[in-house]
């Protein structure tokens, strides 16, 4: 059985932590909000417990986990040397979400945190919960997202219960998370330093701390053969029904509602709020045009109320890739498999 806690620092929440901090130095999971997504966490110095992260989700042992810390301090114990421009992304964005992916000191971390690799990928998140968690506990925590793989990541305690009901302890329920996508991954064992996971923390903000930062496009990841993010090579955030990608547009929209429904579809719609009146089966607002932000908070909780309906077909619109929204359009592209209606 899986107990859900409510946690709020404002409530007195210290029965809920000391079993979490319990449970995980006993080599158990305990699922936790962050600023981004809900992780599974166990300590990440205990391979028992790491092995259960991969138990749970269902997830390739070939993809290595972020470590979570509470402090930057702590990025000495386990990184070998830690590179100038690293130092001040940490300075700048921690707590926050970026993840920094450096050279590992050697026979520290539980072997399937790094998956084999010499590098590990820290962060330090932006989340009262999470931040308290990793205070009393005072040891790294591994944790990927808290789904099960393939599934879109969870905004909401009630989506890790839906996945990992019976797999898992206890789950710390924060309430909703803010960003609502994963943290952006940078590696900085290369120069320049290179995304392999676009997130919160945009190019433009990472480029005015050290220079010039590589995102490559979407396009050229899909050329290369072996992505150095091993995560980005799976299936990824992905409800039941398929989704099909679809210009920003009302006309475009409203026509292919028209032809869909003529093949007997029934249609989920995620789109900007003035599209509601276009009629599709099920809406699901991302909230006023442009709106990034209120975008990728909801991208995630609005795949998976598709779900929850009999919706044959999902259509979401796009948006640029400015800002947040190259995450924000790395994700949709992955839900939709690449496919957009009618090209
Ligand atoms: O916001 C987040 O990052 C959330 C919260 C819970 O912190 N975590 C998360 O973890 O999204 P996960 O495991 O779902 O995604 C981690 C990504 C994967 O694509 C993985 O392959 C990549 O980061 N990664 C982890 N360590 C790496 C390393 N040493 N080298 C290259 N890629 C790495
Ligand atoms: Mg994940």
């Amino acid at each position: 059985e899986t107990l859900r806690m409510l946690v709020d620092n404002n409530l007195n929440s210290e029965k809920s932590y000391s079993q979490a901090v319990d449970l995980l130095n006993n080599g158990e999971v305990v699922a936790f909000p962050t600023e981004t997504v809900y992780g599974l966490g166990a300590v990440a110095t205990n391979e028992r417990g790491v092995k259960k992260i991969f138990e749970a989700k269902g997830r390739p042992s070939d993809n290595p986990l972020i470590v979570h810390i509470g402090t930057i301090e702590e990025v000495s114990d386990f990184i070998e040397e830690i590179p100038d421009n690293a130092i001040k992304l940490m300075e700048t964005f921690w707590p926050g979400p970026l993840t920094v992916i450096m050279k590992a000191k050697k026979g520290l971390m539980a072997p399937s945190v790094t998956a084999g690799l010499e590098t590990v990928g820290m962060r330090m998140p932006n989340h009262e919960v999470a931040l308290e968690l990793l205070r009393k506990l005072k040891k790294p925590v591994a944790a990927p997202s808290a789904n099960r793989s393939g599934k879109p990541s969870p905004t909401k305690a009630i989506h890790v219960e839906e996945d990992l009901q019976g797999r898992i302890p206890l789950i710390l329920d924060g309430g909703a998370t803010g960003i609502g996508i994963e943290s952006t991954v940078l590696d900085v064992t290369v120069n320049p330093p290179v995304i392999l996971r676009p997130g919160g923390v945009t190019k433009e903000m990472l480029e005015e701390v050290i220079g010039e930062v590589i995102q490559p496009t979407i396009m050229q990841e899909k050329l290369e053969s072996t992505p150095k993010a091993p995560g980005m090579k799976y299936t990824h955030y992905a409800p039941d029904a398929p989704v099909q990608l679809i210009e920003s547009d009302r006309a475009i929209v409203s026509n292919a509602i028209l032809k869909l429904r003529k093949e007997g579809a029934k249609i989920a719609l995620l789109a900007p709020l003035s599209f509601e009146s276009l009629g599709a089966d099920y809406f699901f607002p991302y909230g006023d045009e442009g709106d990034k932000e209120m975008m990728s908070t909801k991208l995630y909780d609005d795949l998976r109320a598709c779900d929850k309906t009999d919706a044959t077909i999902i259509l979401a619109t796009t948006t640029t890739t400015e800002g947040v929204g190259a995450a924000i359009m790395n994700r949709l592209e992955k839900a939709a498999g690449g496919k957009w209606f009618n090209r």
